[in-house]
């Protein structure tokens, strides 16, 4: 292509990129203290919305300020696109604050997606502390929606109390399937809790997957990824079979800005899912 042809063309993209769609809330729903999901629709007339799992959103809270949040719903539904967030700070205190008909701006979907379709074939296990479920939830989606092409699937999910399980009758419902391996625990227990107690990395030693034919999806604090990490490979699970998601600091989401850079790779743009086998040769904690 003509340099200045592609250069034009380079520009209508990254500027369409940059340029946020207007979305309605229609549905607000407070999972747990700190934490609530939002059921937007497009403004207007559209296509629908489609993503791979995995993938993120800019989000835009008018007047405040712009963040990335992983989009947490079915990929089949390209008419409803769901997010679950963590009230932390100035933009998500801003976004719980939102009802049903407020209108925000979405950027997305960015970045690189849970190797859903690569991986037929296998068992898959998926580990997620605290927050870390929602960006698993559509990969456990696509996963369920093609269930014969995979060997075993097994979820292991960690929060801090009871109190904070995210999707509880969406877990009772997977727990109740032959064909799926629920298991939670919580750091605390409380009265009236019969479940696990105990770090969510705990349970990896008894899960029941082939270390030899096992990938694992596995999102959660540093801490808890370090940990997750130290106990697959204790299985026996190689680092090319283990994949992350990294989170970072960011901005454009397209690459531009460096803000979310790590060594030679940019996060929104390279990630934020890589195998560990990728991170090991990059400059960070893992
Ligand atoms: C690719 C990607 C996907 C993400 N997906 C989700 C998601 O699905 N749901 C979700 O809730 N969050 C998600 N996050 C994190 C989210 O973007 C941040 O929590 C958000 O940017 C914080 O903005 P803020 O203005 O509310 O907080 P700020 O005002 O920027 O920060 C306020 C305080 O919160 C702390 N803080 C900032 N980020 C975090 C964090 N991630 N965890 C704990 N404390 C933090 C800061 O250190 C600071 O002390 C994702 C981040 C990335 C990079
Ligand atoms: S957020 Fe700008 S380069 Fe990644």
């Amino acid at each position: 292509m003509d340099h200045m042809l592609e250069v034009e063309k380079n520009a209508g993209t990254i500027s369409n990129a940059m340029l946020p769609a207007l979305y309605r809330i229609e549905n607000v729903r407070k999972d747990t203290d700190d934490t609530f999901t939002l059921e937007l629709v497009p403004q207007g007339d559209g296509d629908g919305f489609t993503f791979s799992p995995g993938q993120f959103n800019m989000l835009y809270v008018f007047g405040v300020g712009e963040i990335p949040i992983s989009i947490c719903g079915d990929p089949a539904r390209k008419d409803l696109l769901v997010h679950t967030t963590r009230a932390v700070g100035t933009v998500t205190k801003a976004l719980r604050k939102l009802k049903r008909n407020d209108v925000i701006g979405v950027r997305g979907p960015f970045g690189t997606h849970w190797p859903v379709e690569d991986v037929t074939g296998s068992d898959v296990v998926i580990i997620a502390g605290g927050i870390g479920l929602p960006p698993l939830r559509p990969a456990l989606y696509s996963l369920l929606a093609q269930r014969e092409k995979y060997g075993k699937i097994v979820l292991l999910y960690g929060t801090r109390s009871p109190a904070d399980i995210l999707y509880k009758n969406e877990l009772e419902r997977w727990r109740a399937r032959f064909d799926l391996e629920v298991h939670i625990t919580v750091d605390r227990g409380m009265e009236g809790w019969h479940g696990n107690v105990g770090v969510v990395t705990t349970l990896i030693k008894k899960a029941p997957f082939d270390p030899d034919n096992t990938v694992a999806f596995v999102v959660g604090p540093e801490v808890m990824m370090r940990y997750a990490i130290l106990e697959l490979h204790k299985r026996g699970v190689e680092s090319s079979s283990i994949y992350l998601s990294m989170e970072r600091n960011m901005k454009c989401a397209i690459g531009l800005c460096g803000h979310c850079q790590l060594g030679n790779v940019f996060v929104c743009k390279d990630g934020p899912v890589f195998t560990l086998e990728q991170l090991s040769r990059l400059p960070n904690e893992y």
